[in-house]
């Protein structure tokens, strides 16, 4: 069964949810040493420059960036604590296409992530990005919740 998912994608955005979803995808893989986790994240400037209302985004982005490779630190620090091989990515754009790409390329076969994520909208079952994601992802996708 395990053998089924030997390269696992966590699409991260620091939510509680994106926790558990990594939290989940570090139990599966430490069934078997031979099985690669991939966590990403995505950042997307156009976004903070319509939440915070500017224009000029150099700034906002300089700080995502920084704040997305901080996080991504963090992170690599509690991979290394694993047998597996474990890498972190930080992509620009839109987070359920850069998400896609990547599960594409890297022809990953198990995507896990949360069902929402730093929005505090409650309402939906499942955020934008992970409902884009189920859609067009080629794999399976383990929804956190
Ligand atoms: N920028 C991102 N980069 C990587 N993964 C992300 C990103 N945004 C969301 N995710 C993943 O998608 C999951 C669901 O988050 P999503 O953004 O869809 O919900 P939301 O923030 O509650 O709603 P929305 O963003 O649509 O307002 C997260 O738990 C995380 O696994
Ligand atoms: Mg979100």
């Amino acid at each position: 069964m395990l053998n089924m998912f030997s390269k696992i994608v966590v699409p991260y955005d620091n939510s509680e949810l994106s926790k558990k979803a990594l939290d989940t995808a570090i139990t599966l893989a430490k069934q078997d040493e031979g099985i690669l986790l991939d966590v990403i994240t995505v950042i997307n400037p156009n976004y903070a420059a319509y939440r915070y209302g500017v224009y000029s985004i150099d700034p906002i982005h300089k700080a995502q960036l920084e704040e997305a490779k901080k996080m991504l630190k963090d992170l690599e620090q509690k991979l290394s604590e694993l047998p597996n091989q474990a890498n972190t990515h930080l992509f620009e754009g839109s987070p359920g296409a850069s998400i896609i790409d990547f599960v594409n390329s890297e022809q990953a076969d198990l995507v896990v992530m949360g069902s929402r994520g730093l929005s505090g909208l409650k309402e939906v079952f499942l955020g934008s990005v992970s409902h884009y994601v189920v859609q067009k992802s080629p794999c399976p996708v383990f929804i956190v919740k």
